[in-house]
């Protein structure tokens, strides 16, 4: 089936700042230390895949002001080309949304920015091409829930609870037009439940055991998924669509995922 949500042309990106090692938010200090250069390397592979799915990729520069300011899925939720423009849910990000607003705008994109007391951040956003979930957390709250079901009226908005985890879509993410991959964990296991109940269109499950391998990208037909976890991509491996593996070591230490590094756009 051929969603226009599946028929992405365009995506931007930002590249990484200097001070994400040092500074970027987290919820538990990792294991090791960011590798800042490897985190670029992963970051240039991340880019490169792009360019072979959407036609424009826009990089922006970064800033050191904001070391989380590569997550751009968070400063924007974009759907048919309009654009919520978020006042991100951790005070230390909110002047990521500026040039997001700014490169969104010159790519023909309408933007329309929240009321001052609502919170979003786009990772609490799954859009499924026939209606949104949207996670309250730490960074979302209800008013932020209001903004975007009001801007995109022409879709059902339903709210889920996460707990657990940062954001909604660090535990599940489309994998297809009908398909949502999802944490075989206590915590995924509830979203999902909150998902079925919620839902008007019938989804199919995948499972996958571990955590950080259910956030993948799926554009145009094509899966993007994380390559460090074998269980998973073993999972990955029995679906029938073209598939790209990715590593995503070093900014999955600070709560980085694969939708987290750029905004599509149709
Ligand atoms: N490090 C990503 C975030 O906490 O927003």
């Amino acid at each position: 089936m051929s969603l226009p949500w599946c028929n992405f042309t365009k995506a931007i990106v930002r590249q990484i700042p200097s001070t994400l090692a040092g500074a970027a938010l987290r919820r538990e200090e990792p294991t090791s230390p960011i590798d800042l250069s490897r985190a670029r390397t992963q970051h240039d592979r991340y880019v490169k895949v792009l360019r072979e799915l959407v036609e424009t990729v826009v990089v922006l520069p970064p800033d050191d002001a904001y070391p989380d300011c590569v997550f751009v899925e968070d400063p924007a939720v974009v759907c048919d080309r309009r654009a919520v423009v978020c006042n991100l849910g951790h005070a230390s990000r909110r002047g990521e949304a500026a040039p997001i607003r700014d490169a969104l705008r010159r790519l023909g994109v309408s933007c329309f920015d929240m009321s001052s007391d609502a919170t979003m951040d786009g990772g609490d956003v799954l859009f499924t091409g026939r209606e949104f979930f949207v996670g309250l957390s730490e960074r979302t709250n209800q008013k932020g829930v209001d903004f975007l079901a009001t801007t995109f009226s022409d879709y059902p908005t339903h709210t889920v609870s996460v707990k657990d985890s940062l954001h909604l879509k660090s535990l599940l993410s489309m994998a297809g037009p009908s398909a949502i991959v999802v944490a075989d964990t206590p915590a995924g296991k509830n979203l999902w439940q909150q998902i079925v109940q919620s839902a008007a269109h019938q989804y199919e499950c995948i499972w996958v055991p571990d955590e950080k391998a259910a956030n993948c990208l799926y554009i145009n037909g094509t899966l993007v998924h994380r390559a460090e976890f074998p269980n998973s991509v073993k999972i990955f491996e029995s679906l029938s669509c073209r598939r790209i593996e990715m590593s995503a070591t070093e900014l999955s230490k600070a709560d980085g995922c694969l939708t987290c590094c750029s905004l599509l756009i149709t």
